[in-house]
């Protein structure tokens, strides 16, 4: 199949070939940077712009690296010292870069859907590097190729997704991109932190970290986002950490062993002891190098699709 999107918006309205199209490109793609020149000319005289409207380390050092390994030129917008502390709307900001010819703008933002809002109006390709609680496309696209390189497959696989789902864009994208692939998925997290209905996605339920863990291949450990605690979610950080966080002791006793992720950036001591991320089943820094290779893929392909 060929790609025909000028966005990369969701995993919610990908098909399953779509997403394979895109493990399969970067596949080609993680080769380049273990190369001693890490550079194709694939990209060369295309700018990309990073429109970060929130901080990010991983998505906008790796979507940069992924931009210039591809020789495209990459701006990143400071939107501190932007026009936009002075009141113009992230449109008018997009649109008026847009004059000055780009082609693509990678979109982070608090607010669900201002990826959408901006892609509408633009006719360069926009890529959403995390909208609000919405979508975190290519979080999601990176865990699946990492899970794909260390089991060979993904079908017929189980991954427990546990922690804060109402507010994670990771988990949204993850439960869309999973379960599309033939990956079977469990939620877990306190009941105030799962919403209702959720498995409407195409994903189970637990309350219990210790079925979830039982059950799973995977297990995906979220950020629990301290700043909910305000919103009377959860009793206390120690309730939490004691009910969900991951213990040395999950891992004795176990039927089978476990592969551990986390998109970042991680609480130690709250959703995971400290020693258990460097732990040999850990797959947390895999994450984030392979994150580059499914960045060029998708900037590759969308971008692509312009010429
Ligand atoms: N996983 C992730 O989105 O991390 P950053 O917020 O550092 O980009």
């Amino acid at each position: 199949m060929t790609w025909k999107r000028k966005d990369l918006l969701g995993l919610e309205e990908l098909s399953s070939e779509e997403i394979s199209l895109i493990l399969q490109t970067a596949k080609s793609f993680k080769e380049v940077s273990t190369r001693q020149i890490k550079k194709v000319p694939a990209l060369r005289g295309r700018t990309v712009v990073n429109l970060f409207f929130e901080p990010s380390t991983r998505t906008k050092t790796s979507f940069e690296l992924a931009a210039k390994r591809l020789s495209a030129d990459v701006l990143s917008f400071e939107v501190s010292t932007s026009s936009v502390s002075k009141g113009e709307t992230i449109v008018d900001t997009a649109r008026n870069i847009e004059a000055m010819k780009v082609d693509c703008f990678i979109v982070r933002h608090s607010v669900s859907g201002a990826p959408w809002l901006i892609a509408r109006s633009v006719k360069a390709a926009v890529i959403n590097a995390g909208d609000g609680c919405h979508e975190h496309p290519t979080q999601a696209l990176l865990d699946l190729f990492t899970v794909q390189e260390r089991f060979g497959h993904l079908k017929g696989l189980s991954v427990a997704i546990i922690g804060d789902i109402r507010h994670s864009r990771v988990a949204r994208s993850n439960i869309w991109g999973f379960s599309k692939m033939g990956v079977r998925v469990i939620v877990c997290g306190p009941p105030p932190l799962v919403p209702l209905g959720i498995e409407e996605m195409g994903c189970e339920v637990t309350y219990r970290l210790e079925e979830a863990i039982r059950q799973a291949d995977i297990i995906y450990l979220l950020r629990l986002q301290k700043e909910r605690q305000r919103e009377n979610y959860l009793p206390s950080l120690q309730e939490y950490s004691r009910l969900f966080g991951l213990e040395e002791r999950h891992y004795q006793g176990m039927n089978k062993p476990f592969f551990l992720m986390h998109p970042g950036p991680m609480n130690r001591g709250v959703e995971i002891r400290s020693c258990l991320a460097e732990k040999s089943n850990s797959l947390i820094l895999e994450q984030v190098t392979n994150g580059i290779a499914v960045r060029m893929a998708v900037l590759y392909l969308t971008m692509g699709s312009q010429r």
